[in-house]
């Protein structure tokens, strides 16, 4: 028996090389090794206000650069979470389950509200959703960048409490797996900042559908420091973020990296690494344009993908209405 793999991603645009190093490949990577479950979170992505044109255009959106990215059904079961309702019904248990002090210690949740002058109930209640995604099909893995591993910690947290409470294993507990390298791409204008879909600065994130000059405009401007050598060192934010995106897309070990860059300038390495993410995201862009002309056929599949999901999430929420007492 495969394990089984489960993640998901807001629908919420600009999604950008961060999710796509931190998250998408990895998935893409692993698709023969495991039975594997992703979905395009859109109970999620209303947790904050958002325009329902803008909603609808942006699942089909994602989940088109999903496939592109090479995610292929007869691997993956790709598709929408509210096309599935057990995953409400079972945020709402477990929103139940889960003390309040739990989800107040969230720092996502922190930043979120901080920002945000008339912030939601679900906003709050984010992650026991996110838990609910993932214990529906009793996952093993969660493949994740590091952002997302204080809400897979809590997820365990809230299965092995309701595993305690009713004194049963009715919940399987998962793994966070969290990419060695690029686990977290920092923001190119502002590189102590993680790149965040909702920062909307110009130069902040490479997008997956920019084209090469915007990626040549982005890394350009991308933020250093006043030093010469080109060195992995977390102390210096820019430098380091633009080798780690380096890193990522030609896959070579740091030493070669330096020695490569060894005696060269700034310039050489935005100019290397302009070219590496250029040709890096071609194969994504040049699928993602023949997908898009095909709405229908994107739709079809996503349906297909709530048929195959559909059976395991009732059963494990059935179960857990019988543990539990309910009905
Ligand atoms: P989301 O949509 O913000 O991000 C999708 C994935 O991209 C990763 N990521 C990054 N990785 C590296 N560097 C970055 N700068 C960066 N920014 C984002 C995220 O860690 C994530 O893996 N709550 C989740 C979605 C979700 C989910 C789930 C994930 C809902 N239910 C169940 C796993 C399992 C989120 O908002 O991801």
């Amino acid at each position: 028996m495969k394990k089984r793999v489960l993640s998901g991603i807001q629908p919420t645009g600009n999604i950008h090389i961060g999710n796509y190093i931190g998250a998408i490949r990895q998935w893409v990577d692993s698709q023969d090794k495991y039975d594997n479950i992703f979905c395009i979170v859109d109970l999620h992505a209303i947790t904050v206000p958002i325009e329902p044109k803008q909603l609808k255009h942006t699942i089909r959106q994602l989940a088109t650069l999903l496939f592109a990215a090479g995610i292929t059904p007869e691997k993956s079961a790709l598709f929408v979470q509210s096309h599935v309702s057990e995953h409400a019904e079972m945020a709402w248990i477990i929103t139940c389950m889960t003390p309040w002090g739990w989800l107040h210690r969230m720092t996502q949740f922190k930043e979120k509200s901080s920002n945000a002058e008339n912030f939601s109930v679900g906003l709050f209640a984010y992650p026991a959703l996110m838990a609910a995604d993932i214990l529906l099909y009793d996952s093993d893995l969660v493949p994740v960048g590091e952002d997302q591993k204080q809400h897979l910690e809590l997820t365990r947290d809230i299965a092995q409490r309701i595993n305690a409470l009713y004194g049963k294993d009715i919940l399987k507990i998962p793994q966070a797996v969290i990419p060695e390298v690029g686990s977290r791409i920092m923001g190119l204008d502002d590189p102590t900042k993680k790149m965040s879909k909702s920062e909307d600065t110009a130069n902040h994130a490479i997008h997956l559908l920019d084209t090469p000059d915007v990626i040549r405009r982005k890394i350009k401007r991308a933020t250093t420091d006043s030093f010469r050598e080109i060195r992995f060192n977390e102390e210096r934010h820019g430098v380091n973020n633009l080798l780690t995106i380096y890193e990522a897309f030609t896959k070579m070990s740091r030493p070669d990296i330096e020695s490569h860059f060894a005696g060269k300038g700034y310039g050489d390495l935005k100019k290397e690494l302009t070219e590496v993410v250029i040709e890096g995201l071609r194969p994504l862009q040049t699928r993602y344009h023949e997908l898009a002309s095909d709405k229908k056929h994107v739709d079809l599949l996503l349906a297909e993908g709530a048929d195959k999901v559909r059976a395991t999430a009732n059963r494990t929420l059935r179960r857990v209405h019988k543990t539990i007492g309910l009905g």
